[in-house]
């Protein structure tokens, strides 16, 4: 199996550096060439000159992208150098009807589509402990499961195309909770007087210890919030999400909570941020004269 990597920031770099170590990386693509060349070079392994020529080139394309519209503009750009057997992978975390959209226009020339979200951030692309949420054809899916099992610690199978974007829009729900529970009691922790080291170790030692709060809980408390995930990211998958859940005509008060409160934090420049930078708001309910209300 050749493998072909499009997307090459956070997540796809790591994943393309776990694939290549599997002996199944054949060619990278990244929009931003330096980027591309830099993962080609460290790699070993060689730069196609387009999404075109990656899809020449390999049996299974597997993509990592920001959102829904490059996710469509990249299968846009490798449709005319698909063939009937091949299979796209993709492991961005996009809308369901974006990759039900892609599966049925890419099933017109007998393209393949997997939806294969992922969670276990940086460190787990990175490591290939990734947790991936599949949707799609089960036979197609056990055909790219050497590519899946290189990148991820699991790889399980919700349903059809877009059952795994269903899977990742719960856990997102899951991370808006964590991210809101961790930033306010921080910074209630700090505005306490609390000494960061005696009570990290304490509350992951505990029922509410996480590894959400292993990984950022002391970079909270010493205000570095370099991604990590970027909060702009999380706030695209919190609308994926409104949308899921307007089509059972609900809302969330969580969802709704974080929205508005990346809202405010987008306006003021913190997007590209990590998520945890969401702890900038609460901090700032404790500090005199700037009691805004969240
Ligand atoms: N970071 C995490 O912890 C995490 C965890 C789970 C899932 N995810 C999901 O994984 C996906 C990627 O996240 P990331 O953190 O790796 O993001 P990132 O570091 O911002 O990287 C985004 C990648 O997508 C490429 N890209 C964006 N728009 C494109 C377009 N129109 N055409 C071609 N390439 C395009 C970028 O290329 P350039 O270099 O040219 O900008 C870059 O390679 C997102 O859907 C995210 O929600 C992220």
């Amino acid at each position: 199996m050749r493998v072909g990597v499009i997307g090459l920031g956070v997540m796809g770099a790591g994943m393309a550096g776990n694939l290549a170590r599997a002996g199944l990386l054949d060619a990278v693509w990244n929009r931003t060439a330096a980027r591309g060349e830099a993962v080609a070079q460290s790699l070993d392994v060689a730069l196609a000159n387009g999404p075109q020529d990656l899809a020449h080139r390999c049996d299974v394309v597997l993509t990592c992208v920001s959102a829904d519209a490059d996710l469509r503009e990249v299968v846009d750009a490798l449709m005319p150098g698909l063939q009937s057997g091949q299979v796209v992978v993709d492991t961005s975390t996009v809308g369901v009807a974006t990759v039900e959209g892609l599966a049925a226009g890419l099933a017109e020339r007998n393209v393949q589509f997997i939806d294969a979200p992922v969670t276990g951030g940086a460190e787990g692309a990175r490591d290939g402990t990734l947790q991936v949420m599949a949707g799609g054809d089960p036979a197609t899916l056990e055909a790219v499961m050497p590519a899946l099992e290189a990148i991820g610690a699991a790889v399980t199978h919700f349903g059809p195309v877009g059952y795994g974007q269903r899977a990742k829009a719960v856990n997102q729900v899951l991370a808006a909770g964590m991210v809101q529970a961790i930033s306010e009691a921080l910074a209630f922790a700090d505005a306490s007087g609390l000494e960061p080291d005696r009570l990290l170790p304490v509350l992951q030692g505990g029922a509410v210890g996480s590894r959400l709060l292993e990984r950022r809980g002391e970079r909270i408390l010493a205000g570095d919030f370099a991604p990590g995930f970027r909060m702009a990211l999380h706030h695209k998958d919190l609308h994926l999400c409104r949308e899921l859940l307007q089509a059972m005509d609900m809302n969330l008060p969580l969802v709704e909570m974080t929205i508005k409160h990346y809202d405010r934090l987008l306006a003021e420049g913190h997007g590209d941020e990590d998520m945890s930078a969401l702890y900038r708001l609460k901090r700032a309910l404790f500090e005199t004269g700037n009691r805004r209300s969240l």
